[in-house]
């Protein structure tokens, strides 16, 4: 983390990697983001996997184990959990190995029959999955978008992993955000109540705890920038002054109005996910949308 820190400081536009807004109170916060009025994505993905619920188990059949990357607290995954007919199994994959513990007895509770195997890892680097049923058909999770927050080359190395990892049969249900005006994006990650300037804030404050860093909290706000060249939506904080910072001995200047780049979330169009996924082992077996074409969820099956 130190190392990841540092050189991203030192970079003429500065950067800190987005993993690292996920600590305790950043993963609460995260949550807080999901309910707000202005950010659309989860509750427009959680309307477009209900009312494909339906056809997906068709599609998917019994028996099935569902895989799930980046599972957090599992939420919309009940929505599956509740469509799929006599499911042989539950594998969340998460980074976080307390989330898994918390999540888990919630979840056997509402699901007595489902075998659940957490695993702790990190979803681009899938970790061996439990050893289930051979012979059951393997359907992979990664709902919010959460693709959005991957480069390229991150993205190719998800999509080849995850189709290594669900074999041939294997099907693949991926969230993704779709490209629409700046004037619904930008509240969405600047709302009103100011939960993701604290999720964005929060990431100094991981820094001065967990790196014993000297950010002055009231030196840096949040901003929520629309990228229209790279069709991404960016989270940055911007110095409010000319300052310096001292993390582990090393000191970084800051001139007013510089800022720390902390995040992206691309919003795609049809031809880039068309381009994404040519790249990839996967093809779209179904393109699940709402009516207002904010969001989409692909089922994808192998090629
Ligand atoms: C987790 N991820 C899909 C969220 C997004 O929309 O890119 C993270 C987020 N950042 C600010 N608000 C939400």
């Amino acid at each position: 983390m130190l190392d990841d820190v540092l050189e991203g400081l030192s970079g003429r536009q500065k950067t800190l990697p987005s993993r690292l807004l996920y600590d305790a109170r950043g993963s609460d916060l995260f949550e807080d983001i999901t309910a707000l009025p202005e950010y659309y994505p989860t509750r427009t993905e959680t309307a477009i996997l209900n009312a494909a619920a339906p056809d997906l188990s068709r599609r998917i059949g019994e028996g099935a184990v569902l895989v799930e990357y980046g599972a957090g607290a599992s939420v919309k995954t009940r929505i599956l959990l509740d469509a799929l007919e006599a499911l042989a199994g539950y594998v969340p994959i998460d980074v976080s190995d307390d989330m898994l513990a918390k999540t888990k007895p919630l979840l056997q509770q509402d699901y007595p029959e489902l075998p659940i195997h957490p695993v702790v890892g990190n979803f681009l680097v899938p970790p061996p999955l439990p050893d289930i049923d051979p012979r059951a058909r393997r359907v992979g999770f990664f709902p919010g978008s959460t693709i959005g927050n991957l480069d390229d080359a991150d993205i190719e190395t998800f999509l080849a992993g995850a189709a290594e990892e669900l074999g041939p049969d294997g099907l693949l249900v991926l969230g993704v955000d779709l490209k629409k005006s700046p004037d619904i994006l930008i509240p969405a990650y600047d709302d009103a109540q100011g939960v993701t300037a604290d999720f964005n804030l929060n990431l100094l404050v991981r820094l001065n705890r967990e790196l014993g860093a000297d950010f002055d909290l009231d030196n840096f706000r949040h901003e929520a920038r629309w990228n229209e060249a790279e069709s991404r939506m960016e989270m940055h904080l911007v110095s409010l002054a000319d300052q310096g910072v001292t993390i582990c001995g090393k000191r970084f200047d800051f001139a007013a109005g510089e800022t720390i780049h902390t995040e992206n979330s691309r919003k795609f169009d049809p031809a880039q996910i068309e381009r994404l996924l040519a790249a990839s082992p996967w093809r779209v077996a179904e393109n699940y949308r709402d009516a207002s074409d904010l969001f989409s969820v692909l089922l994808l099956e192998r090629r």
